[in-house]
């Protein structure tokens, strides 16, 4: 049986964050229409798993590595996702470019975080640190955060929330990246988790 709330995957590589601010709304009530049901790591390490077990979460590793090529690494993480019937995806902090044949099939059903404000600073090579580095050799003086669909062109999917974020001066990209996370990706995030959890929910 179809259960009440959406199911969702969380996908990480690292620290683990925004995994974390999902879990905070999903108690919280912020997330009431979804409910993270497994997160699934490409790294073995990654702080983001130690998250995910101390809120009770189901966790898979899955190595780009230790699986050979890519259609092997896409094939055991979409076995896991079918095995426990998700109904959506989150990449949050997930520093693996999935192929078109992945993102194609949850087309609408799958989201990721960018740190900035898409289309600046965004696409193949962009992530985490150097998006931030980017942004301040740019000097650009407002930054911000996009949660976005994913399709096939990387960090090209439908945009479904951003927020500005400014830059001050003599930030570092550190600070610059902190402050990202604290006053934007922490809160569109499990907004937009929840505003699609809800539509997959009301299009059962
Ligand atoms: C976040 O800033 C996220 O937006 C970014 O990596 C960081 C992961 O932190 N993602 C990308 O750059 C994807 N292109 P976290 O593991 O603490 O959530």
């Amino acid at each position: 049986m179809v259960g009440a709330k959406a199911k969702i995957a969380v996908l990480i590589s690292g620290g683990g964050t925004n995994l974390q601010a999902l879990i905070d709304a999903q108690k919280s009530g912020i997330i009431s229409h979804g409910e993270i049901t497994l997160v699934i790591s490409s790294a073995a390490d990654a702080y983001g798993l130690k998250r995910a077990e101390k809120a009770g979460i189901e966790t898979a590793v899955v190595s780009r590595k230790e699986t050979g090529s890519r259609e092997a690494f896409e094939k055991a993480i979409r076995e896991l996702l079918e095995a426990r019937g998700i109904e959506l995806i989150v990449l949050a902090g997930f520093m693996k470019i999935l192929s078109e044949d992945f993102t194609g099939q949850y087309s609408g059903r799958m989201l990721n975080v960018h740190p900035s404000l898409i289309p600046s600073f965004c696409g193949k090579g962009c992530y985490g640190l150097k998006v931030h580095e980017m942004a301040l050799e740019y000097g650009v003086k407002v930054t911000g955060a996009t949660v976005h669909f994913v399709n096939e062109v990387p960090d090209g999917g439908q945009i479904i929330m951003q927020k500005a974020v400014a830059v001050r001066e003599g930030d570092t990209p550190e600070i610059l990246q902190r402050r990202v996370m604290e006053q934007a990706e922490w809160i569109i995030l499990p907004q937009s988790v929840e505003k699609v959890s809800e539509k997959i929910i009301n299009e059962r």
